[in-house]
């Protein structure tokens, strides 16, 4: 069967398509139907199946003599190590700290956040607690202590599970004070945390409070894998929406292991034992589904890469990866290829290494720019594979299924809706449009099995955000067009989130943070468009009247202040002083035309605009920090 015939079955009969596909997966009790709309428009996907995440991703496949086969590759440029675990290793380790997690007191529904680097450790922690049902919240290590905190509060999680130091090229981040400023500042206190000492950096314990990963696993005995319901949250993941309060996206057990599970063979073309690779992290919803879940739950050998595309040690490291450990489907952000790009434009590190094993190649997090399309076309001579997706949904909403068929790639396009999803073009008015015009990306209700069907502990807030805007849909936040052929192309956000190097941020949060200096009355920020990362933010500050302090002072205070409280992931690095903002009559600042003038772009004059003359007064000042240009 081709991709139409594929899609248009599932479009005749979802259930059925949905319950085929749950077959992949071992049930401790089968679901007795795929679709739960009870409660529409909130979505459930089978609810009344009892299932194990960790034995879907690991037990499984020992079970099935495959113990041998290496799980997870551990290879880590900054530490110079490449580390192999297998499947049979990795159920052990696993096995081990779930027992431990369970002999302190962590149950089902307990949650537990975990804040590693790319450590396999990261993994194992993951896959513990979905083995005893606890459900985990992974915080990526370029927050810092405060958004930590803020995740904690929402959480309230029993136990924290962190690694004592990352390892950034040049420097020791250093996991262990972060978290311990972090419960400082938070309300909620964990019962107990589980440090993983590095060896780079070893960190101090509080006795009582912390304890030594290995120790604490120590005489315990190992936990078996505990059947949780089908809607059962597997994790919670946070992201950045437009205010400063990330939302807490929930994943379900039974959804997510059998959508994963598909993906792996109909969309990345990979078959169980074969290598897969997405060079994300951990803390991303790439890594949760892409580094973590599906390779594993699908029988893949899963590599987890601590280090950078360029600069650990050079911008060869992605093919020597790539040819070590015989990759055949690779997955990253267009902005580690920008990166390489700009280091090794002629490709010249690439001729050391044979990367014939590799078969395509997927973008996916941002926009990704013709011009490093074809140049990884041009290098690597495999298809190169944009697909769309977010946080939200878990995997691809459009891709080229290259599993089922190698579709024609059209550049600039991320592809065709993938079964589960009926991606419709809505006006102001929720009508759906025709082919090639641009209006908001919105996907038909019910989203598909292992979308989001909820915000943790924010229900309200779930149905503001995604669904009351066009009934009957959910809202994307994206901005596109789809051609007469079906292919979807993603144009911009539709709210203040932006994208900086594939990760997502939220200006609101950051305009949050500014707010709160002492000497900023007002403050705006923007997302500005960038060579290697897609996105820069660029903040604008208003000083309250009286203040006289010299600007660049205040400007490198409130830098700093979003690296403390936000984190270096926020790369907020630029930031100028202005009289006043462009505000429409009304009030609202006008961020849309503020971005058009700092990339240089021709803007209209907002008819609703209360002085024309601030935008000037803009560009003068964008122009100090060296945007606006001609
Ligand atoms: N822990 C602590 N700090 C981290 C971190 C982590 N896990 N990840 C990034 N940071 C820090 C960086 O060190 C940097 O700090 P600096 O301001 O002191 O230099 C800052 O956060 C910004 O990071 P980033 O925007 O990633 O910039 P970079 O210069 O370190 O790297 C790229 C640029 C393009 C090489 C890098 O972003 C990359 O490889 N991206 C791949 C895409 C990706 O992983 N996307 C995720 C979704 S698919
Ligand atoms: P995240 O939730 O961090 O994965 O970010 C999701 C957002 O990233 C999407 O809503 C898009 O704005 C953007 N995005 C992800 N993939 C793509 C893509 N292939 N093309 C364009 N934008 C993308």
């Amino acid at each position: 069967m081709g991709y139409r015939e594929v899609y248009e079955a599932w479009r005749a009969d979802p259930d059925g398509f949905w319950m085929r596909e749950a077959e992949a997966i071992d049930w401790d009790r089968k679901p007795s139907k795929a679709l739960f709309d009870g409660n529409a428009p909130l979505y459930e996907w089978f609810s009344d199946g009892m299932v194990n995440t960790c034995w879907n991703a690991v037990d499984r496949h020992v079970e099935a003599g495959r113990g041998g086969q290496v799980a997870i590759i551990h290879d880590s440029p900054v530490t110079g190590t490449v580390h192999k675990i297998t499947y049979a290793e990795l159920r052990n380790r696993v096995a081990s700290l779930a027992g431990a997690l369970r002999a302190k007191g962590v149950e089902k529904g307990d949650r537990v956040i975990i804040y590693m680097p790319m450590v396999p450790e990261a993994l194992e922690a993951m896959l513990a607690c979905a083995r005893i049902g606890a459900i985990h919240s992974v915080v990526f290590g370029g927050f810092a202590a405060h958004e930590l905190a803020v995740r904690i509060d929402d959480a309230r999680p029993k136990c924290i599970i962190a690694a004592s130091c990352g390892i950034e090229p040049g420097r020791v981040v250093h996991y262990k004070p972060l978290l311990d400023g972090a419960l400082e500042q938070a309300e909620h206190e964990p019962s107990f945390c589980v440090i993983f000492q590095r060896e780079q950096e070893v960190a101090r314990l509080e006795a009582g409070r912390d304890h030594d990963w290995y120790a604490f696993q120590y005489g315990v005995e190992p936990a078996d894998c505990v059947p949780v319901e089908g809607s059962h949250p597997a994790y919670i993941l946070y992201t950045s929406g437009t205010t400063g309060a990330p939302k807490g996206v929930v994943r379900p057990t039974g959804g997510h292991l059998v959508a994963l599970n598909w993906t792996m063979k109909n969309i990345y073309n990979v078959a169980p034992g074969e290598t897969f690779w997405a060079a994300s992290d951990v803390g991303w919803v790439v890594g949760h589904s892409y580094i973590a879940y599906a390779p594993l739950i699908h029988g893949n050998t899963t590599i987890v890469f601590e280090g950078k595309p360029v600069g650990t040690p050079d911008a060869g490291t992605f093919w020597r990866v790539i040819r070590d450990h015989d990759v055949k489907s690779f997955f990253t952000a267009p902005t580690a290829f920008r990166a390489i790009k700009r280091e090794d434009p002629k490709g010249e590190f690439l001729k050391a290494y044979d990367t014939s094993c590799l078969r395509t190649l997927y973008l996916a997090g941002e926009r990704a720019d013709p011009d490093t399309i074809h140049w990884a076309q041009d290098m690597l001579k495999v298809p190169v594979v944009d697909h769309w997706w977010q946080t939200e949904t878990g995997y691809a909403i459009t891709a080229i299924p290259m599993g089922i068929e190698e579709m024609p790639v059209k550049i600039g396009s991320s592809g065709v809706p993938m079964p589960g999803y009926d991606v419709q073009i809505l006006d102001e008015g929720g009508q759906p449009m025709g082919p090639n015009t641009l209006g908001a990306v919105a996907v038909k209700l019910p989203l598909p099995p292992g979308t989001l069907p909820t915000l943790w502990n924010a229900e309200a807030r779930f149905k503001k955000s995604y669904l009351e805007h066009f009934p009957g849909y959910y809202e994307t936040g994206d901005a596109g067009m789809i051609d007469e052929d079906g292919y979807l192309y993603i144009m911009a956000r539709t709210d203040d989130v932006i994208n900086v190097a594939g990760h997502r941020l939220s200006t609101g949060g950051m305009e949050e943070v500014l707010a709160g200096h002492p000497d900023v009355a007002e403050c705006a920020v923007i997302g500005v468009s960038d060579e290697l990362k897609g996105q820069m933010p660029v903040g604008f500050l208003c000083l309250t009247k009286g203040v006289n302090r010299p600007h660049d002072e205040i400007v490198s205070e409130c830098v700093k202040l979003v690296r403390e409280q936000i984190g270096p992931v926020a790369a907020f690095k630029k930031a100028v002083v202005v009289d006043r903002l462009p505000k429409t009559r009304s009030g609202k600042i006008l961020r849309a035309t503020m971005v058009k003038i700092a990339d240089g772009a021709a803007f209209k004059m907002p008819a609703t605009i209360d002085d024309p003359a601030i935008l000037d007064e803009i560009r003068d000042a964008l122009q100090t920090i060296g945007y606006a240009g001609d």
